[in-house]
């Protein structure tokens, strides 16, 4: 939100009160003096008037798991563990994940209170590499890595999906980076030629990536480079 929509939402200034208290630089916006009443009020920010806070803030929340098989990419879920289930943090209910995985796939999974940085993370258009590591029931074969290039057309949504990267690792594993996250789109991909995929492992989002050393199920915060970085 502005910052001058949300002084005036505050009972205690009328719009003519806003404007005189930016001009008198007496709003700090995370510690520093704000006159811009464009200049963007979150969740997170910190603003002051003088010496009176008029909203603390919350603390964003960032981290990276490693998402087991046989539990679901939910807040929650009557009859399976969900992956919120594995984190113990206070204030659960404000946490989301960026990216879902299907109950089986393993790997990493990004979970965060900052909708503004998750949707950059998976919207189609900021075309972050999503890699994942794949086994399958069939051998792949070298015109995959074409097809793959050329998309695939999905008639449930009525689109061509974006060119995407194969590397094949050997008859029945490959690496592939695609920059959607659209439904099952790793499986509906494979499908195209009737090959199962029998493993599906998410290694890495964007510039990040998960941790060798981080165990199915065990999860830690991201460094402040980490989340700038995307
Ligand atoms: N594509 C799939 O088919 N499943 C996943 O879990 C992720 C991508």
């Amino acid at each position: 939100m502005r910052l001058d929509r949300f002084l005036s939402n505050l009972p205690r200034f009328s719009r003519k009160d806003v404007r005189f208290a930016l001009v008198a630089k007496r709003i700090k916006v995370d510690g520093q003096t704000v006159s811009d009443p464009l200049h963007e009020v979150r969740e997170f920010t910190r603003v002051e008037c003088d010496d009176d806070v008029l909203q603390a803030g919350k603390p964003a929340r960032y981290f990276m798991l490693h998402k087991p098989p046989g539990c679901v990419s939910a807040t929650l879920d009557p009859q399976h563990p969900t992956v919120l289930d594995l984190l113990d943090e206070p204030d659960k209910e404000d946490l989301h994940i960026a990216g879902r995985l299907d109950f089986n796939t393993t790997g990493l999974m990004l979970i965060t209170n900052d909708g503004v940085w998750s949707r950059r993370l998976t919207q189609p258009q900021t075309k972050l590499a999503k890699i994942y590591y794949v086994e399958t029931e069939q051998a792949i074969t070298d015109d995959y890595v074409q097809k793959f290039a050329e998309g695939f057309y999905f008639a449930f949504e009525d689109l061509t999906t974006q060119p995407a990267e194969l590397t094949v690792l050997g008859p029945h594993c490959a690496r592939l980076s695609i920059v959607e996250g659209r439904y099952h789109q790793v499986k509906r991909m494979f499908g195209h030629f009737n090959n199962k995929v029998l493993r599906l492992h998410r290694e890495r989002m964007g510039p990040l990536q998960l941790d060798a050393d981080l165990a199915p199920g065990q999860y830690r915060a991201l460094s402040t480079e980490e989340i700038l970085a995307v």
